[in-house]
């Protein structure tokens, strides 16, 4: 399995995005993890395809992009053309989940599903043979600096017997509160990539804060 640390920019400081990516790469994360919010989906509203756009030219590292966006299926080649190099949207978000992933991979990126902590893995069913990566959320998307929900470490862990069962190569990705006191177990009920906005932007040093998450990703798959 590979370990990948993500962070989330939406932790970082808005009017210096540039600056926080370059921390991200200098730091030795593997991707950048950008939350698109529209407002309706969830409450909150973030930043677009332009914004994507700018910040594919301002960094090597491929860029994991968040919708939490209804409809996806209407935008998804905007962020294609902005450079995303991995994509995920919401299963509650769209009627047309497999149109969606069939999208994005054809656009050349990663596929990914997200589901919310209210939704069941079993809302993956369909669509294994057609996903890269699952996002289980834990938290409810929205906002960044929530508390880690804990039911989501049984959750991660049926998202990867489901993924074995369906002989799917897919990566899992979890996202909200993680930090180094939670990443060992996540790491040990099988996710691959870990999203953290606070515990790396909140840090002093994010290079140090992308350091303690791998190795207490690497202790928890180790143990
Ligand atoms: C939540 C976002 C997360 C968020 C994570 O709606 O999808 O990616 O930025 O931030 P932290 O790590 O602060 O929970
Ligand atoms: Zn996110």
């Amino acid at each position: 399995m590979k370990l990948r640390i993500a962070p989330s920019i939406l932790a970082a400081d808005f009017a210096r995005l540039a600056d926080a990516v370059a921390a991200a790469e200098a730091g030795g994360a593997d991707l950048v993890h950008v939350d698109v919010m529209d407002g309706h989906f969830v409450p909150n509203l973030t930043i677009g395809a332009p914004v994507v756009a700018a910040l594919s030219k301002a960094t090597k590292l491929p860029l994991d992009v968040h919708l939490m966006i209804e409809r996806p299926e209407e935008t998804i080649p905007r962020y294609l053309e902005a450079g995303a190099q991995w994509v995920s949207v919401h299963v509650e978000a769209t009627a047309h989940l497999q149109r969606c992933l069939d999208l994005i991979r054809k656009g050349g990126a990663r596929a990914g599903a997200a589901i919310n902590p209210a939704t069941p893995v079993e809302a993956l069913s369909a669509a294994w043979a057609d996903l890269d990566y699952a996002v289980v959320m834990s938290v409810n998307p929205g906002w960044g600096g929530q508390p880690f929900l804990r039911p989501s470490f049984d959750k991660v862990r049926g998202a990867r017997a489901a993924a074995q069962r369906h002989r799917s190569q897919a990566s899992i990705e979890v996202d909200g509160g993680v930090e180094a006191g939670n990443a060992g177990d996540l790491a040990a009920a099988g996710a691959e990539i870990l999203v953290a906005g606070t515990a790396i932007y909140g840090h002093r040093d994010v290079g140090a804060a992308i350091r303690e998450l791998r190795s207490a990703a690497q202790g928890g798959v180790r143990a």
